[in-house]
């Protein structure tokens, strides 16, 4: 999908000459002190006329097209609802940008201009706000046509303008764009990657963005082959891949823009199956397609070094991406094989569909090679992760207290909610193996910890979270700013993480 240009703009709503112009208007509230006042008197009074007939409330995500026949230099208006004011967050208006986007594409029109909230979030800045409503507007104009041979003309708009009263905003509101475009881009690779089917992305292709992306932002990477990996001894990771035609690929990333070249990186470690069959102990037809997704957590560590380089973060990072495809074949592992990790732990595999946590076991010992000041992986891990925690919220496990908490908040800031959950010791026995150092499924109750468990045997005393978003990265439904099917929550979670770190 190509990502509409945004750029700012001083000046006023009565004056602004647009195609579109894009106000908000909180709900129960008069016109006195909102967006649409000053336009009110141009137009004759018509906006209050609308609201007290009661055909546009305000309410969340409401939206209302309006043409202006002349009386003002914008040809029409978007009247776009925030709800009551005292509950305007950032995802309120990133939501009720999703829903304006939308309804501006479905006008036909090249480009539009969005008026800055004159109704703050509590405690949020205008380059916050900035950023939520690029991300809004972005977010909520995607689609996926690449293999539709008759949407190739469907519309899209190419520019949105951030309108704002006084140049003393223009800094902040520049910076909120250019943030607000990156973590949406690379939302948008990460929906691209997830949408494409296994027949494409294989793991060989994934290896092929990695490489174009080090090559157009400079970042260092190294990809280890079958062979390097069998010399090294990742034989959890390799057993996966056994089943499968499409050769295993293990990706390291790294771009340094910290100021101390040799300072402690964030590690980030995705997990990334092309496709999961679920192997030998093959998983049921019904939605299997929906696994060609399960290499989320890869897309979004990759679009996440991506999107640190383009905002030349001053931070060091890396980014691993343990890849394979999961299928049952002559050679594939069986229930009961034994497989030694590269950390040297052997594990028996009682189920080749619990291959996620298997290869995260040799991506986060070879992420401990460089002693990382925070390790983070995230993964599309459990089945169990969604009975648990439904549609709207991550599960989050770690070992760190500041750690988690800062995941926490870079999670509630973007959007994407992360619920921690217990990663106790007690639920060791459940892990416990007849034959092996453990085996990789901890049968009936608590999957979604017992996999989290699992990993943490993995990464030492190093401060790590893990993020179980199996939850979340596939939506049933269509959202102001989320599209049906693939969703790529996790991505602006992980971007807000970097940045509020690094600045
Ligand atoms: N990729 C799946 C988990 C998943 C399920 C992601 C639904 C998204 C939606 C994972 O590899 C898996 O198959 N997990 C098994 C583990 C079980 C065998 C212990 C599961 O959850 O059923
Ligand atoms: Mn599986
Ligand atoms: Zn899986």
């Amino acid at each position: 999908m190509k990502i509409m240009r945004v750029k700012s703009q001083v000046g006023k709503a009565e004056t602004a000459s647009t195609d579109v112009l894009v106000l908000t208007h909180c709900e129960g509230e008069g016109l006195a002190k909102q967006d649409a006042a000053l336009l009110d008197r141009a137009l004759g009074g018509s906006l209050r006329k609308l609201l007290q007939s009661k055909e546009f409330e305000g309410k969340a995500n409401e939206v209302l097209l309006y043409h202006t026949q002349g009386k003002v230099p914008a040809k029409r208006l978007i009247l776009v609802g925030l709800g009551k004011k005292s509950t305007v967050t950032l995802e309120t208006i990133r939501q009720a940008m999703g829903s304006a986007a939308k309804r501006v594409r479905q006008a036909k029109v090249g480009s539009f201009t969005v008026a800055l909230p004159t109704v703050m979030p509590s405690g949020m800045s205008s380059l916050e706000v900035a950023q939520a409503m690029v991300e809004g507007a972005i977010l909520g104009s995607y689609q996926f046509t690449v293999y539709r041979s008759e949407a190739a003309s469907d519309h899209a708009v190419a520019e949105m303008k951030v309108l704002i009263p006084q140049t003393s905003q223009l800094r902040q509101v520049a910076e909120g764009i250019r943030r607000g475009v990156a973590t949406a881009e690379a939302t948008v690779f990460v929906r691209d990657l997830c949408n494409h089917p296994s027949n494409v992305l294989t793991p060989t292709m994934v290896a092929d963005e990695a490489k174009a992306i080090a090559k157009a932002e400079k970042i260092t990477i190294k990809i280890l082959e079958q062979k390097d990996m069998e010399r090294l001894g990742m034989g959890a990771l390799l057993g996966v891949a056994r089943g499968s035609q499409e050769p295993p690929k293990f990706i390291i990333l790294e771009y340094n823009g910290a100021k101390k070249k040799d300072e402690r990186p964030v590690v980030l470690v995705g997990k990334t199956i092309t496709f999961d069959t679920g192997g030998i102990s093959l998983k049921p037809a019904e939605n299997m397609e929906h696994m060609k997704a399960d290499m989320t957590g890869g897309a979004e560590v990759l679009a996440s070094i991506r999107a640190a380089a383009r905002l030349k973060l001053p931070l060091r990072l890396i980014s691993i991406l343990p890849v394979a495809e999961n299928m049952p074949g002559g050679r594939a592992m069986k229930p009961g094989d034994i497989v030694m990790t590269l950390a040297g732990k052997t594990v028996e595999v009682q189920n080749t569909d619990a291959e996620g946590r298997l290869i995260l076991a040799d991506g986060l010992a070879y992420a401990m090679r460089y002693k990382p000041a925070a390790l983070i992986d995230i993964a599309t891990l459990t089945g169990a992760c969604v009975v648990a925690l439904g549609q709207f919220a991550i599960g989050m496990f770690g070992n760190d207290v500041t750690l988690k908490e800062q995941v926490r908040r870079s999670g509630q800031k973007a959007g994407e909610r992360v619920w921690e959950m217990p990663l106790w010791e007690e639920y060791f026995e459940q892990l416990k193996s007849d034959v092996a150092d453990m085996r990789n499924i901890g049968g009936r109750g608590g999957g979604m910890i017992t996999a989290a468990l699992f990993l943490s045997k993995f990464v030492g005393n190093c401060p790590w979270v893990h993020l179980d978003i199996a939850s979340t990265d596939w939506s049933e439904r269509e959202r102001a700013y989320v599209p049906k099917g693939p969703s790529a929550i996790g991505t602006r979670l992980l971007l807000q993480y970097l940045i509020d770190r690094s600045l």
